[in-house]
């Protein structure tokens, strides 16, 4: 069989050269061309644009867009309230759907789980795997089996790396929904390059949107996360999909959550929270009730009454700030992000009196959440200078409450849906907000939350 025509693609900025370079002409980065099938047009003999026209047959006509027929194939509940949320309502047929996550996480055990619940719900299923072997989903289906998903053991599945061979299956069954488990191992035989490499991982992505858009199977690829935390190389599959959904949490943490980062058919700030428990994973729905039912509301731990999408969710902040051996001191965020932290903390020092000064600085949000909202900055900054004071915010009968953009002038910056915030807080009896309406600086907001104490200048 001839070698099919290749090309040299970028994955940082998708400039494509016919020989490889080690450095792109294009955006000049080292090492970033991958070697590609040749998109059809190009293959064609060198006729050009118009001999391709007419080969193609007539010349394609512009509609205007109020003549265009709406699809409305209904959309396939996977029967996970969550997920279908995040998704915006459901699988939609025809689409393929890009889930992300380092491994552990439980991607195997939600597009399970989501297989599971439609096969009970008559629709034709497959699970194919590159990852693991039958006998091993059958482990984890029998867990399912036996907790969340009683239909778990129903769906069909197939363990193959080969994409011909997993093409080949997706068009002889047609099925409603089918899970690929991992995109990266899969590989198709005539395109050079291992299993994972950029090229193959958008070849088995192309060649399977193919067939799931041609039959109107929905499909949830499974990725992983590289080091860096890029889905399966540099952007390679965003554009391709339709939705790439990421789920996050760390593996010895219970709570995950699952965020969509890009939807075509829906919006991208829905979150679902999840517990990882025997038997599957279970949706939270209750996040807020039980973040603040265990705050310790010590000195050092405020509650911050953030906003996950759509959905108002209050996460208990703690800091530590302890004397350092170090030089520089350690600051450690888990949940928030660091630059953030270490500019709240000069603003804390230069425009609040709470300066920490060489000390050691903790931050985790409870509970394996990753807050990145700008709301969170004041509770990150509360929580350091209570602990810095040893003074329990808003004092020991008094929970307090908080959210706001912490500005670099020592200002306080009001962030969106302050009143489902507000709401939020009243519900599970946090009478005490402190939030940029009632404080228009860092300073006054620490004078709130911690009462009027020595103010060092
Ligand atoms: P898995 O879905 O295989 O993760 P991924 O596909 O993202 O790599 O499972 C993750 C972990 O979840 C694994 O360590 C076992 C655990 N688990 C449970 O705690 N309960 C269960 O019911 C199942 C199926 C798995
Ligand atoms: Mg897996």
């Amino acid at each position: 069989m001839p070698r099919p025509m290749t090309v040299h693609v970028c994955s940082q900025c998708g400039q494509a050269e016919a020989r490889w370079h080690g450095q792109c002409p294009g955006c000049g980065a080292w090492n970033t061309l991958v070697e590609e099938r040749a998109p059809a047009a190009a293959r064609g003999a060198g006729g050009g644009g118009r001999a391709r026209r007419a080969a193609a047959g007539p010349a394609a006509r512009p509609v205007p867009l109020r003549e265009v027929r709406p699809e409305r194939a209904p959309r396939l509940p996977t029967g996970i309230g969550e997920l279908d949320r995040v998704l915006g309502g459901g699988l939609v047929p025809g689409s393929l759907v890009l889930l992300g996550g380092s491994p552990g996480i439980g991607k195997s055990t939600l597009t399970n789980m989501a297989l599971g619940h439609l096969s009970a719900a008559g629709h034709d299923t497959l699970y194919v795997s590159g990852e693991e072997s039958a006998a091993q989903i059958r482990l984890r289906a029998e867990r399912l089996a036996r907790g969340a998903v009683p239909a778990a053991l129903d769906v069909p599945v197939l363990a193959e790396t080969d994409l011909d061979a997993v093409c080949a299956v997706l068009e002889a069954q047609r099925p409603a929904a089918c899970v690929v488990d991992s995109v990266q191992t899969l590989s198709g035989g005539d395109l050079g390059g291992t299993p994972g490499s950029v090229g193959q991982v958008r070849e088995v992505a192309t060649r399977i949107l193919e067939v799931a858009k041609r039959q109107g199977t929905a499909v949830l690829l499974v990725g992983h996360v590289t080091k860096e935390g890029a889905l399966a190389g540099p952007r390679v599959l965003e554009h391709l999909v339709d939705c790439v959904l990421q789920f996050e949490g760390e593996r010895e943490r219970t709570y995950r959550t699952l965020r969509a980062h890009k939807n075509r058919f829906g919006a991208t700030s829905e979150v679902g929270v999840f517990e990882m428990r025997e038997g599957g994973l279970v949706e939270v729905l209750d996040a807020s009730a039980r973040f603040v039912a265990e705050a310790t509301r010590a000195p050092g731990s405020v509650v911050l009454a953030s906003m996950e999408g759509s959905r108002p969710l209050l996460v208990e902040v703690q800091a530590l700030v302890s004397p350092s051996e170090l030089v520089p001191p350690r600051r450690v965020c888990t949940g928030y992000d660091r630059n953030r932290l270490a500019l709240v903390l000069a603003v804390l020092g230069r425009h609040a009196g709470v300066g920490v000064g060489g000390a050691d600085v903790f931050v985790n949000v409870v509970g394996g959440v990753r807050i990145d909202e700008p709301g969170a900055d004041l509770a990150v900054a509360l929580a350091v200078a209570s602990a810095t004071r040893a003074v329990v915010c808003g004092g020991e009968d008094a929970p307090v409450a908080c959210f706001g953009e912490v500005g670099l002038t020592g200002e306080l910056r009001s962030v969106a849906h302050p009143e489902r915030r507000l709401a939020e807080a009243a519900k599970f009896g946090l009478a005490q907000v402190v939030s940029p309406e009632g404080c228009p600086t860092l300073r006054a907001a620490v004078r709130a939350a911690l009462g009027a104490v020595r103010v060092a200048a």
